[in-house]
């Protein structure tokens, strides 16, 4: 049984919303909690379908966990081997993100191969790299990773690309090896500063986080933490897309709005209008849409997690808008999507061409992926009429409470199983 949304377009957003605890930053302090056998609380943690996979290999790899609201306490007194975690690895790809940690922790780890996604290939040589840099022998069996290493040692170690998830793997994997890391051309986004406040916090001493050079001076005894986790910027950015395009006014709290500066920047460019307070946005969109030229890049540029979104808002701007994708080689199979919605969008190579419409209508659309299906929830808010988007588990991976929040803004939008869909 599948869910579907449907969305009754055309009211406009207005209200306040909390943006919850960020997806990606809390999955790699989950993992790294295993880096301890003292006990580590962690706060801010969004209940999301992605946290309960991560939470549920912790608990294979023998873990105590205790969930309270948005709590979330680890123990990690003994470790199980990570055989048995296949079947996670091929439904989230940041399972690999345990890598690092069980090898550090057990001095050998085994993770299937993740496979192919939606959105590219995304393989995990980056990691694999930095973790045979630091002393692991690496095997690659029959779609198995298997590393082991007696005693991990840091190293320089250079990232051909500022990977998000090999950064995270190899500081995990330093934070308690002896010696120092280097790690140069690493990700600056805000999730890694978070790992390495995290880390700070275990013993470890991580310094240049949120640069290109990170030093890791490893501890092998790190201990227990407690930490809360930064909000999610891609889930704000989403926010203040669907006020813009149903020409709405939104107050967003808990907030960082410098994590959002290349988002906010292109949001004014367009002709939007957003004030900044400490941790809240106020964000009042404009009666038409300047067109964009947008190009993704690793933070602090423009994040390829938000293009979808704003690709659906550019769908309606008064002008042709051109998006062009750096980071995934196939992230703009969304597209036809919004095209069955009256969208003008061309794609040729990594280059999207938008030329505005007066509206949207709408369709039956299906979400591929976590992004695209927030694309598609901001196209069926512009559109007149009912929407139905199924392949909703992908936006449950990744929007805590996205129902509530949406309809608590006068969004009119209700979950619907299959069965329910077809009476
Ligand atoms: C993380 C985010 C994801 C975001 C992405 C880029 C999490 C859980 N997910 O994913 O939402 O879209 O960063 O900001 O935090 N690559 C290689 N070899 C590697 C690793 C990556 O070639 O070993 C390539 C990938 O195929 C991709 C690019 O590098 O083309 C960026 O990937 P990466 O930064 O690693 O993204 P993730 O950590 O998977």
């Amino acid at each position: 049984m599948e869910d579907k949304f449907i969305i009754e377009g055309g009211i406009r957003l207005k209200g306040d919303v909390r943006i919850s605890g960020s997806k990606n930053a809390c999955l790699p302090v989950l993992a790294a909690s295993l880096l301890t056998t003292e006990k580590c609380v962690i706060s801010g943690v969004p209940r999301l379908a992605d946290v309960r996979t991560m939470i549920r290999m912790l608990t294979e790899l023998g873990a105590q966990i205790g969930v309270q609201g948005s709590q979330v306490t680890v123990q990690a007194r003994e470790l199980q081997k990570t055989g048995q975690l296949q079947q996670y690895a091929r439904k989230m790809r940041a399972s690999f993100l345990l890598m690092g940690p069980v090898l550090a922790r057990q001095g050998e780890a085994c993770m299937a191969l993740p496979g192919g996604c939606a959105i590219g290939k995304r393989p995990v040589d980056l990691h694999l790299k930095g973790l045979a840099a630091l002393g692991a022998e690496i095997r690659i069996e029959r779609g198995f990773v298997k590393a082991t290493a007696r005693q991990l040692q840091g190293a320089e170690i250079v990232l051909d690309f500022p990977s998000v998830g090999a950064t995270e793997n190899i500081m995990m994997a330093s934070a308690c090896a002896r010696g120092t890391t280097t790690l140069v051309n690493a990700a600056a986004e805000p999730e890694i500063v978070d790992l390495a406040d995290f880390l700070n916090k275990m013993g470890a001493e991580v310094t240049g986080a949120g640069t290109r050079v990170i030093r890791i001076k490893g501890n092998p005894s790190l201990q227990g933490a407690v930490h809360t986790v930064i909000p999610d910027r891609i889930e704000a950015g989403t926010y203040l897309a669907a006020a813009v395009a149903t020409g709405g006014e939104l107050r967003l709290s808990r907030v960082v709005p410098d994590h959002l500066r290349s988002m906010i920047e292109k949001f004014r460019e367009a002709g939007v209008c957003i004030e900044e307070g400490n941790d809240e946005l106020f964000v009042s969109a404009p009666q038409e849409l300047r067109p964009l030229n947008i190009s993704t890049s690793p933070y602090p540029g423009f994040p390829t997690d938000m293009q979808p979104q704003f690709a659906a808002i550019l769908t309606t701007a008064a002008g042709t808008s051109r998006i062009t994708e750096n980071i995934f080689e196939n992230r703009f199979l969304y597209t036809d999507e919004l095209v069955r919605m009256g969208a003008s969008i061309e794609v040729t190579g990594s280059t999207a061409v938008i030329r505005g419409v007066r509206g949207l209508r709408p369709a039956c659309v299906k979400a591929t992926d976590l992004r695209a299906g927030a694309a598609l929830v901001i196209a069926a808010l512009k559109a007149w009429g009912e929407t139905e988007i199924c392949g909703v588990y992908h936006l449950d991976r990744g929007y805590e409470d996205l129902e509530e929040k949406l309809g608590g803004l006068g969004c009119r939008i209700r979950r619907v199983t299959e069965q329910a869909a077809n009476l």
